[in-house]
């Protein structure tokens, strides 16, 4: 039993903000953005929007393209670290109930920006033990909500979106998710964080929110982290799957930074065009980046059935991985 990707689809929020709008408030420029991190754009939620409202809209493209009705879909996984509510009820329900997905049952995964490679791996596993015939995989993420709008070494760097797949088990022709590789490194996890609102450090009834809620990172220490392990998962799922880099379609790796992917590529020795890169329009979208890729690439028709991929995923946790996708 094979775990194919049958659909695909996206939502991006209509509102763009230029590097240059952001200048008007914010002590940075056009050339500063550009030159440390590639992005032009992102595109920021209406205030009326929340992380379910992007990932329906984004999962009922996916289940269009797929052809699978609401119904026949058994399991919602949603990946989101900025979910509608605080840890409950989960983001997936929200959209399992908008989407009248009634015999499914509904979950959010939390891996940060590798939480839709966890996702499609976790789908794998559902769908090849038979246990689901379709699971709807979701990236949706509001991080307009949760960055310091006046730290101009974050907010910069995220922008909002949602991407969805729809995972069907499916027989014998060599196509679906092949293999994937999950890893997670607990120990830099403050490196990444935001250190104030969670059940360790509380914010009382009455008190405001201060920096601490916000979303907090070692921005150099991630950049060495996310280049090592870009090129270590790349090597991973080459080597365990006894495949060359010649016979790689495309690598899609976590939208991150454009010098992120530059340096890994330069150090795993394989052509920058190899990656599929559209942060320059979207910035960091977190768990959203790799399906909203998918999604422009599949439309594009830059994928066709048999292309192989890898995604890769890094980012809070410090979570990261990747999957091994024949097309
Ligand atoms: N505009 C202008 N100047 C800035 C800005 C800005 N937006 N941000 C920082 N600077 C300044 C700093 O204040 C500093 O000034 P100083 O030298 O006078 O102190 C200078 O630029 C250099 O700052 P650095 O932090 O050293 O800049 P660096 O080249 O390392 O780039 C960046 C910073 C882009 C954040 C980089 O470290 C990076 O990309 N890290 C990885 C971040 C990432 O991708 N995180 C997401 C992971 S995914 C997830 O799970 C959410």
């Amino acid at each position: 039993m094979e775990a194919r990707i049958t659909g695909v689809g996206s939502y991006t929020p209509e509102r763009r903000v230029t590097n240059d709008e952001l200048a008007q408030t914010l002590d940075t420029s056009d050339e500063w953005i550009r030159s440390h991190t590639g992005i032009r754009a992102r595109h920021i939620a209406a205030p009326n929007e929340a992380a379910s409202d992007l990932g329906a809209i984004a999962s009922a493209r996916a289940l269009e393209a797929s052809g699978v009705g609401p119904g026949e879909i058994d399991l919602i996984l949603l990946a989101t670290s900025t979910p509608d509510y605080q840890g409950l009820p989960s983001t997936a329900s929200v959209v399992q109930d908008r989407l009248g997905c009634e015999n499914a049952g509904a979950m959010d995964l939390v891996a940060a920006c590798t939480g839709f490679v966890y996702g499609l791996e976790t789908a794998h596993a559902y769908t090849r033990a038979g246990l689901a015939r379709h699971v709807l995989v979701v990236g949706a993420e509001v991080y307009s909500r949760i960055v310091d709008w006046s730290d101009r070494s974050t907010c910069i760097l995220f922008g909002d979106g949602a991407g969805a797949c729809v995972v069907s088990a499916a027989e014998g022709e060599g196509r679906g998710i092949v293999d994937s590789v999950l890893k997670s490194r607990g120990s830099d996890a403050e490196s990444l964080y935001r250190p104030r609102g969670g059940t360790r450090s509380p914010l009382p009834a009455g008190e405001r929110a201060d920096r601490d809620t916000y979303l907090k990172m070692d921005g150099r220490r991630v950049y060495v982290f996310a280049v090592s392990v870009l090129v270590d998962i790349i090597r991973r799922l080459l080597e365990r799957n006894n495949l060359s880099i010649d016979e790689v379609d495309y690598i899609v790796p976590h939208q991150a930074n454009m010098r992120i992917i530059e340096a890994a590529a330069k150090r795993a020795d394989i052509p920058l065009e190899k990656f599929y890169t559209n942060l320059q329009e979207y910035a960091n979208t977190s768990a959203a980046s790799i399906p909203i890729a998918l999604d422009e690439m599949n439309r594009a028709e830059l994928l066709h059935p048999g292309s192989t991929v890898l995604t890769i995923g890094f980012g809070a946790g410090l979570a990261y991985g990747g999957n091994l996708i024949r097309w």
